[in-house]
């Protein structure tokens, strides 16, 4: 059995997902809230029932431990090579309009959560991805068709998968404000690029995307955007199902070495399934 890890799990994008692997793929959740999960429960009603999701809640990314003892858990209960995707969707904003708007308390709390705590997520669970050769031998035992992921991840690696956002692109920066989060969305990119070479150097199954998702209509945006804000896909405004439908396209489409190819190696896309520069 294939394991995904949504990190962030109670938040709007990662609650689709988790939903979405629970209804059309063979995969197992552990979905990792800051939370007590039981709005994790309540929003998958029936899906939650049964074995292929498990809640684990305390996991608050401003502390290492919850995340040492969810990565020990799921290796006791999976095995060391289980897990396939693994999927970073915590994300906190303060949006500075200048200089004068900045507070340390603030700037250290998203650079915890949104970098961070992505860092520590994959400390923690890539060794749990199995490397290329362990890869093999799974796969081997699958039937025609039997890929657990059911094509949310390419049929050739597992997937490490952080939500981050397009003003994090230093080159793409030409309005400024922002500060704390723009600079812990750059940070968190940087992390995604070393992330995968360390995944290429170990011959690790892994694959590592950074993704901006457009503006997506949850709580998140909410205050950015307002409360009646409406889709407007034309201008990479979404629901969250249109989001997920987008997200988990690419997702699918990413694989190593693919590029020129028509799909996707590591790296950092957007919702239209596009290169964002660093
Ligand atoms: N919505 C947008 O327009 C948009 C645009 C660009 C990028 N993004 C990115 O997409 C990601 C998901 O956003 P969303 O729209 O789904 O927002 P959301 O509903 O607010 O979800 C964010 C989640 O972050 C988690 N979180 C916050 N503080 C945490 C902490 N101390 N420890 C652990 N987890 C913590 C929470 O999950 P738990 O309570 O379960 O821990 C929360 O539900 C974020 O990284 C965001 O930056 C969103």
């Amino acid at each position: 059995m294939s394991v995904a890890i949504i990190q962030g799990a109670s938040g709007g994008q990662a609650l689709a997902l988790t939903s979405h692997i629970l209804r059309n793929t063979g995969m197992k959740v552990y979905a990792l809230t800051h939370g007590k999960g039981s709005g994790i429960q309540d929003h998958l009603g029936d899906l939650a029932k049964g074995d292929r999701l498990t809640v684990i809640n305390g996991v608050d990314l401003k502390e290492e431990r919850g995340l040492e003892d969810a990565a020990r858990m799921v290796k006791e209960r999976e095995g060391k090579a289980a897990v396939r995707l693994v999927a970073c969707f915590a994300g906190i904003l303060t949006a500075e309009k200048s200089l004068s708007a900045i507070d340390p308390a603030t700037v250290l709390s998203q650079f915890q959560v949104n970098t961070i705590g992505h860092l520590l997520t994959y400390k923690h669970f890539v060794p749990l991805l199995p490397t290329k050769k362990e890869w093999r031998d799974v796969s081997a035992q699958w039937k025609d068709g039997g890929d657990p992921a059911k094509g949310l991840v390419g049929a050739e690696n597992s997937l490490c998968w952080s939500m981050s956002a397009r003003v994090g692109s230093i080159s793409g920066n030409e309005k400024g404000g922002w500060y704390s989060y723009r600079a812990s969305k750059a940070a968190l990119n940087q992390v995604i690029r070393s992330l995968d070479h360390e995944l290429v150097n170990k011959s690790s199954s892994g694959v590592a995307v950074a993704y901006h998702p457009g503006t997506v209509l949850t709580s998140f945006s909410k205050a950015v955007v307002g409360q009646n804000a409406k889709p407007d896909p034309e201008h990479g405004r979404f629901g969250v199902e249109e989001a997920l439908e987008k997200m988990t396209r690419l997702m699918g489409k990413v694989e190593r070495d693919g590029e020129g190819t028509g799909s996707w190696g590591g790296g950092f896309y957007d919702w239209k399934g596009e290169r964002v520069e660093w």
